[in-house]
């Protein structure tokens, strides 16, 4: 039954995130200065012309997002099942921050209430988006805006399950991806002691459908009653080498790195397939 399906899901995330939290920040590429910058343009985008004072944030992990928004808002409340990642949010500032432990897709909320709902790196983790849509459409003021990031893009993914796992012959670009499809949960399984089943349990919509695709996130807002979705694509592949070559002048390989990431940007559709990422942001 679905219901346990999503139990089970939730299960799993407690699991994966109590053993992870203490390392979290410090492990996951996305707390990196910029990678925090890139978040932090399209919040300021956002905020150009709406008002940013009341904010949900929606698997609020260790706080990433709402070390972001507490520079704007004034009332904040992170949803988090897993209590050991919520004990490392910094709570100070002078926004107020609420931390509520409950399932995104059940948690009880005001009613027109939020002006910005954010879920980073978090829908992955979902068994089934629908219920959680439902409860941010409910919980945003018209006009409020949705802002989800970071999630595995389904059309990347696609794209590397096709390549052949016993080649060896890859450029090291690829083949890290190829090994990320077929070794990450054994990685996993090693650094963390996290057995594989758990761990594709807790990413469910990455590891079991494949990542989140463009078509089913617009028909599933849309139908939940948003006006407008735009749909973000970032991070191509090889652009974590080419920022990282220490062998160029860090300004230039960061806009070469910029200039690429216009040029993919400008050849969409067609190119969605070589961004790892997708975020979107719905309008109410
Ligand atoms: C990959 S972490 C992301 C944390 C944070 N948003 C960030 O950007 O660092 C995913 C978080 O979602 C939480 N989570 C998973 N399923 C959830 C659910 N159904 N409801 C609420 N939180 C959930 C996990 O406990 C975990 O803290």
């Amino acid at each position: 039954m679905k219901i346990d399906k999503i139990k089970e899901a939730i299960e799993a995330n407690i699991f994966v995130h109590t053993i992870m939290a203490d390392d979290y920040n410090s492990v996951e590429p996305h707390f990196r200065p910029e990678s925090i910058d890139r978040v932090e343009n399209i919040i300021q985008k956002i905020n150009k012309d709406k008002i940013i004072d009341k904010v949900l944030d929606l698997g609020c992990g260790t706080g990433f997002m709402i070390n972001i928004v507490k520079k704007r808002a004034n009332e904040i409340v992170g949803v988090d099942v897993t209590q050991a990642m919520m004990d490392k949010v910094d709570t100070s500032g002078k926004a107020s921050i609420k931390l509520i432990n409950a399932d995104t897709g059940t948690v009880s909320l005001p009613q027109n209430y939020f002006d910005l709902v954010t879920a980073y790196t978090f829908l992955d983790h979902l068994y089934d988006m629908k219920p959680t849509f439902i409860n941010v459409f409910n919980a945003l003021i018209k006009d409020g805006v949705f802002y989800a990031d970071l999630s595995p893009n389904y059309y990347f993914w696609e794209g590397v399950k096709k390549l052949d796992p016993n080649f060896n012959l890859y450029e090291p670009i690829i083949q890290r991806e190829v090994d990320a499809v077929w070794k990450k949960d054994q990685e996993i399984e090693f650094q963390f002691g996290i057995d594989k089943e758990t761990f594709k349990k807790a990413e469910h919509q990455k590891h079991t459908k494949g990542g989140l695709m463009e078509e089913e996130l617009r028909d599933l807002l849309l139908n939940t009653g948003f006006s407008k979705v735009e749909f973000i694509y970032h991070w191509f592949i090889g652009q974590a080498q080419l920022i990282n070559d220490e062998s160029i002048n860090k300004e230039l390989r960061y806009s070469q790195a910029d200039f690429i990431h216009q040029n993919l940007i400008k050849t969409l559709p067609l190119s969605r397939n070589l961004f790892k990422y997708i975020g979107f942001i719905a309008t109410k």
